[in-house]
């Protein structure tokens, strides 16, 4: 059976948490276009808009509770002993983490954090931000930036998840539409260094060819009985 395992995440797997996914709401997150609130020239032009729209959404899912895959990899993670289950997410939720998973890379920043743009010292804080805000490390005001990585910046942890991707045997996609560079590139890889490669989302994505297996439903349904599956093989 499998050794190492690496889970990537999107959108899709927190849906059936009651939180929108991106790309299935006419290019609108929470009314918003995607310039606007996510790009790092929509950030230096108008940080109060950038600002308001984080804070607003780290209010709309703090209350949000992780279903039942975000337990299955739990699961998983306890249980497997081939090797490592590791989960590289592009979700700013915190579900992974609320669900009891651990070693949990967020590639794309998470939505407890802000980032000092003059001092580069991260904050975990589910404060709002302003453009008033101080930095605690160098004192300095209005340089703060949600953790968030918006178009236009550099992935985060790009390094380790090179190395979790080149040891993986077995690379599972969950609820992610593959529209994103360079998390759309991952399968791929995997595939490229020996893993075998799956995919669960409502339907086969626009990067199907990388997946040797899909499985198609709410994640929420069909993820747990397969990880009963290759609990079972194990
Ligand atoms: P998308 O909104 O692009 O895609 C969500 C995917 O989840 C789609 O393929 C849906 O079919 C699938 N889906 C929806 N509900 C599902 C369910 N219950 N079970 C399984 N699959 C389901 O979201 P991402 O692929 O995560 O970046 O988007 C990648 C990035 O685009 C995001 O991280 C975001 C955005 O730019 C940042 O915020 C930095």
């Amino acid at each position: 059976m499998y050794g190492n395992i690496v889970i990537l995440s999107g959108a899709g797997i927190s849906a059936e948490s009651g939180i929108p996914t991106f790309r299935d709401c006419n290019g609108l997150w929470n009314n918003h276009k995607v310039e606007d609130v996510a790009t790092i020239q929509a950030y230096y032009q108008n940080p109060k808009v950038i600002h308001n729209f984080y804070n607003q959404l780290r209010k709309d899912i703090e209350d949000k509770k992780p279903n039942p895959a975000h337990f299955a990899i739990t699961r998983l993670q306890h249980e497997y002993k081939n090797g490592t289950v590791s989960v590289i997410t592009q979700n700013v939720d915190l579900l992974h983490e609320k669900a009891g998973n651990v070693n949990v890379v967020h590639i794309h920043g998470q939505i407890d954090q802000s980032v000092c743009m003059n001092c580069g010292k991260i904050i975990t804080s589910l404060e709002d931000t302003s453009v008033e805000t101080v930095c605690p490390f160098c004192h300095i005001q209005g340089k703060m930036k949600p953790n968030i990585v918006f178009f236009g910046e550099n992935l985060l942890s790009l390094n380790q998840v090179q190395k979790l991707l080149s040891e993986c045997r077995l690379f599972i996609a969950i609820g992610t539409s593959g529209a994103v560079y360079p998390a759309n590139t991952f399968a791929s890889n995997a595939k490229y260094y020996g893993a075998d490669t799956i995919e669960f989302n409502l339907h086969e994505t626009i990067n199907h060819y990388d997946f040797d297996n899909h499985i198609v439903g709410p994640a929420g349904q069909m993820f747990p009985p397969y990880v009963e599956k290759i609990l079972k093989q194990i």
